[in-house]
């Protein structure tokens, strides 16, 4: 499938069915974010994956944004392994997230699998519902299922690249 044409469709879903992923798709969605770059190859990720009525319960304790998803990934990274390098490299841990949250998305899109990422959480309480160790920062949800819902309207509305690209520096 043409990379492009999988990028323009996908589109932050705000209403999914009650259909489960399949664990085929899981698991093709979850191999895409392991094969994410990262800052000196650290992999700090974590994808904790939520799908049973109590997982996403706790899921909806934590986030209004859940839009009956039947699965949740919460992306974290491990700070020991994101921060590991400080001679070399800083902390690079968000944006290995944003990469690896990224590639996942995408791989769902072209699976037909509807996504959303999601940042509007309480940090504190996925840390209490989830139990997590004090080395995982927690970073964004995705939210994965069957859309039963079409592209909102910010979907469309991207800067031209008049507005966005500068040529030779300012
Ligand atoms: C880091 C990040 C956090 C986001 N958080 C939320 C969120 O909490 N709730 C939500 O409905 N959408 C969230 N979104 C989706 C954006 O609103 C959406 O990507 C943007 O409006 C463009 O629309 P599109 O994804 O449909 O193209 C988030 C997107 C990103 C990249």
């Amino acid at each position: 499938m043409d990379i492009m044409q999988v990028m323009k469709d996908r589109y932050s879903c705000r209403k999914f069915t009650d259909e489960q992923l399949t664990d085929d798709e899981l698991h093709a969605i979850l191999e895409a974010g392991r094969i994410a770059p990262s800052a000196c190859n650290n992999q700090p990720w974590r994808f904790i994956v939520l799908q049973s009525v109590d997982e996403l319960a706790k899921v909806d304790e934590c986030s209004k944004c859940r839009y009956g998803a039947q699965t949740a990934i919460l992306v974290c990274f491990d700070k020991d392994e994101s921060a590991k390098n400080p001679d070399v490299t800083p902390d690079y841990g968000w944006i290995d997230c944003g990469l690896a949250i990224m590639q996942m998305a995408l791989e769902a899109e072209s699976i037909g699998i509807a996504s959303c990422i999601v940042g509007a959480y309480q940090p504190a309480v996925a840390r209490e519902v989830f139990n997590l160790p004090d080395n995982l920062v927690t970073y964004q949800f995705l939210m994965l299922g069957h859309a039963e819902a079409v592209p909102g309207p910010m979907h469309e509305r991207r800067h031209s690249l008049d507005e966005i690209v500068i040529r030779g520096g300012f």
